[in-house]
């Protein structure tokens, strides 16, 4: 077999049987296919698109590229959680700790920013010393012991996946349905929990900017999650403006900290209630959605969804007393102020648009082997629907470097869209699969 009559095939727009696929995930796993043919063939698939056997494939090549995680050893039903990719999407971060606070054991492989969404893993290191390069046994020994672990893409856990999403993320081959269903799928599979609730975006910011694309992604995925014998559920979720108001990863930890303290933005918390409550009744701690409502809302009341997130950091090396004082997280040298050029009813903030500012302030990377700036991004001070008047604040762009600040406040300006007459509401939440 010859990767070269793979990727003509695939070019050709020919159906690739599973034996192709799993030469292809070995050989560039392995080393031996190199970057640019496997770059070529993600274009080829891009393109062309994939049916529902090869992406099935695809997804159970890569799961099995490295070590499947046993996680027997950890007692009750283990729920993991992932999402396509937003922009200011730090949902893990606070639902993490508020669902292991109500005593479900949380196992989840995390990964870091794609395209121009950021990555749970970068914003965890916004903690001073926080690792999440952790060994199984400390893995499976931080769940039972705080009921919480968070690590990231190991080279022995689908390594087919972590080589394919750093090419993909700077290839402009992110977008496709079947590429981002295996990858996710590939990792929640050997990252070995019981059961999976996915947050599957849809909008201007999401990678499946149409919500039947979304919708479609939800099914693939929630299929492949059942042929493989593992609980699983999507929840559609607007991401046609930025979650909450924070882009950038030290600015999106400081509002997940603030949503455990009972003061995030209404939109966030709805979405950390919903997916948080799928994962309780997931998980067998609830019945039905109030009940589990009713659990994550004390966790916050009585402070011990904030106390988890305190003694995860802890247990991955962070900082925990930057739970308590946030001023401790990386702060950027310059602060700017975006105004608004007229009066008028905030009507699109173009998601994907605000994405990449926060990217061009310095959040996330050009090439594979960018640095992160951890303090860099910005907050909203608006968001759709809002009224606004002529110089009042629209955002606040948060960076280290002039150029690049200016660069952003264009690009803001041209993603922030004024009108006279306000924008029709559309719900967070668009659908749940199961
Ligand atoms: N998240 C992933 O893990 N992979 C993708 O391809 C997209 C989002």
């Amino acid at each position: 077999m010859r990767m070269y009559d793979i990727i003509l095939k695939k070019r050709n727009g020919g159906e690739l049987t599973k034996e192709e696929i799993d030469f292809f995930v070995e050989g560039y796993t392995r080393g031996e296919i190199p970057d640019y043919q496997v770059s070529a063939l993600m274009m080829a698939v891009y393109f062309r698109k994939m049916t529902e056997a090869e992406t099935l494939a695809l997804t159970m090549a890569m799961a099995h590229s490295g070590d499947m995680l046993d996680l027997s050893a950890i007692r009750g039903i283990k729920v993991d959680k992932h999402s396509t990719g937003g922009v200011g999407d730090k949902t893990s971060i606070a639902l993490a700790p508020m669902v292991a606070a109500c005593g479900i054991p949380v196992a989840k492989m995390s990964g870091r920013g794609l395209g121009h969404t950021g990555g749970t893993i970068d914003k965890l290191e916004s903690f001073p010393g926080f690792s999440t390069e952790l060994t199984t046994r400390q893995f499976i020994d931080n769940v039972n012991r705080i009921g919480i672990a968070i690590m990231g893409q190991t080279a022995d856990l689908a390594p087919a996946d972590k080589k394919l999403y750093a090419l993909r993320d700077v290839t402009a081959t992110v977008d496709n349905l079947s590429l981002i269903a295996s990858s996710i799928m590939s990792k929640k599979l050997a990252a070995g929990a019981d059961a999976i609730v996915l947050d599957v975006k849809t909008g201007s910011g999401a990678f499946m900017k149409a919500e039947e694309d979304a919708r479609a992604l939800a099914e693939e995925m929630v299929r492949i999650g059942r042929n493989a014998g593992r609980r699983t559920i999507a929840v559609i979720s607007d991401m046609d403006q930025p979650l909450g108001f924070g882009v950038g990863n030290a600015l999106e930890v400081k509002e997940a900290i603030e949503t455990l303290k009972g003061r995030g933005p209404e939109d966030f918390t709805e979405l950390c209630m919903t997916l948080g409550s799928r994962m309780l009744i997931a998980g067998g701690k609830a019945e039905c959605v109030e009940e589990a409502a009713e659990k994550l809302e004390n966790a916050i009341r009585d402070g011990s969804a904030l106390e988890k997130l305190a003694e995860f950091v802890e247990a991955q090396g962070g900082d925990r007393t930057a739970v308590y004082q946030p001023e401790k997280l990386p702060q950027a040298s310059i602060v700017r102020t975006v105004a608004a050029p007229g009066d008028g009813y905030v009507n699109r903030l173009t998601c994907d648009e605000v994405g990449i500012c926060s990217l061009i302030l310095g959040a996330g990377r050009e090439t594979k082997e960018s640095a992160v700036d951890l303090s860099a991004g910005l907050v909203l001070r608006k968001k759709a629907g809002d009224y606004v008047k002529a110089g009042e604040p629209l955002a606040e762009l948060h960076g280290g470097d002039e150029r690049r600040l200016k660069e952003a406040e264009e690009r803001f300006l041209g993603a922030c869209v004024l009108s006279d007459n306000p924008p029709e509401k559309s719900p967070l939440i668009k659908g749940v699969i199961s």
